[in-house]
């Protein structure tokens, strides 16, 4: 995993007086270790990505995840009712082109990214390491812009699990394009820890595709009685808070500031912050009552939504508290931006579901806003956090 590059040698000129080191927040070994894990499901599902619609030509084309996954979590649940297998064959026929190429790019993408966070090739050979990244963004414009034609053609209905799946495909679609681009223009002005913390949450979201494969092969195996629909549903709501925690922890770890002595940044200020939780908690409160009079469901989606969200919460509390101990402003200033992002999740809630009421019914706009919501809120606190980093660089 890289580590981070002071912006001064990257041509920022340093002005303020004393300074002492920010403590790195991660334990040494840990990025390695990380960077192994991440590496190797990259490295074992882009194969099987760039497999997956060759079935859809060829009729003897071998199928790899459809026999991997149909070997784990048995027949019923991989080709029985509410599978993949039997709704959604017909759409990827329609738009097997478009599937074929998005497929493959985007396979390729998660396997030439573990490349690209390797300090020894971006320090040993730095041209490669910018030509692999033009390739990288290639692939992932490529099986984005794939996706999107996927998607149009498709709408709603026509991905698996329809609108609460086909929305929250749409926020990753544009999430990914959105940081991939914010990730150049970071390079391009010599930003290299924002280059960095902006291509570590592009690649979370397509991170997002092979972890909810392996969750389905998880909550498959632990839920056996389960419809691959209802734990598809249940995976797509622990990942997105899962890929987007991980790339908040990557952001704190791409954090190279250098702290200027008794400075107490404050990223949002005590008001603000309380303001926004207030407003959040009555977001909250009006779409709790409203769940429970129009009598929603707790399903898997709503399950998986609060208690992804309720774990990152802890975790943003425990390492702010953490940071505070030992004297890191900066972290703490950091942390307690990603507490209150995943505390307002109830603010997108209560305004996109009434909105996405108008074209899908209340239960299928209900579920594509918890799908979504903890995302956008999420990508804001990284964004924020990195905007201030930006200005104390440039001040600092
Ligand atoms: C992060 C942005 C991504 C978006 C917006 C996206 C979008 C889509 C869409 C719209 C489909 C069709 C789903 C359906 O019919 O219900 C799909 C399927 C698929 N995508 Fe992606 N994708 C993304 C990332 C990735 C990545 C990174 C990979 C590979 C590593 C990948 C591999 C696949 C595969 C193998 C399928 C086939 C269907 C399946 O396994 O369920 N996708 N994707």
């Amino acid at each position: 995993m890289t580590q981070p590059q002071p912006d001064q040698a990257a041509g920022k000129s340093p002005r303020s007086a004393p300074i002492v080191p920010s403590p790195q927040p991660l334990a040494t070994s840990a990025p390695r270790l990380v960077w192994l894990l991440l590496a190797t499901i990259c490295l074992i599902y882009g194969p099987i990505s760039i497999n997956f619609a060759w079935h859809l030509f060829l009729d003897k084309a071998p199928w790899l995840w459809d026999l991997i996954y149909t070997a784990i979590v048995g027949q019923r649940q991989a080709r029985g009712p509410g599978s993949a297998f039997l709704r959604q064959e017909q759409a990827y026929e329609l738009s097997r082109v478009a599937l074929l190429v998005h497929t493959m790019a985007a396979g390729g993408a998660v396997m030439l990214a573990v490349s690209q966070f390797s300090t020894r090739l971006r320090i040993r050979r730095p041209r490669l390491h910018r030509t692999l990244g033009r390739v990288y963004l290639i692939l992932v414009l490529t099986g984005m812009a794939t996706a999107t034609a996927y998607l149009l053609q498709i709408g709603p209905y026509g991905t698996f699990d329809g609108p609460p799946f086909y929305m929250l495909l749409w926020s990753l679609d544009v999430g990914t394009v959105l940081a991939g681009i914010l990730a150049l223009l970071a390079i391009r002005r010599r930003e290299t820890s924002n280059h960095q913390s902006l291509i570590a949450l592009n690649f979370a979201l397509l991170f997002s595709a092979p972890l909810l494969r392996l969750q389905w092969l998880v909550f498959g195996v632990l839920a056996p009685d389960a419809t691959q629909s209802t734990i598809v549903l249940l995976s797509a709501a622990v990942a997105g808070v899962a890929v987007l925690g991980g790339a908040a922890i990557a952001s704190r770890h791409f954090d190279n500031r250098r702290r200027p002595g008794g400075e107490r940044p404050e990223i949002i200020s005590s008001g603000a912050a309380r303001n926004t939780l207030a407003l959040a908690a009555v977001a909250a409160i009006c779409v709790s009552v409203v769940f429970i009079s129009v009598g929603e469901p707790v399903d898997s989606t709503l399950v998986g939504t609060v208690s992804s969200a309720a774990a990152w919460l802890a975790l943003c509390t425990l390492m702010e508290s953490r940071a505070r101990q030992r004297r890191d402003a900066l972290a703490a200033a950091d942390w307690r931006v990603h507490r209150v992002a995943i505390a307002t999740i109830g603010i997108p809630l209560a305004i996109s579901w009434p909105l996405l009421s108008i074209p899908f019914s209340v239960h299928q706009a209900f579920e594509s806003a918890a799908l979504t919501a903890p995302g956008i809120t999420m990508t804001l606190g990284i964004l924020i956090v990195l905007w201030q980093r930006r200005s104390i660089q440039s001040a600092g």
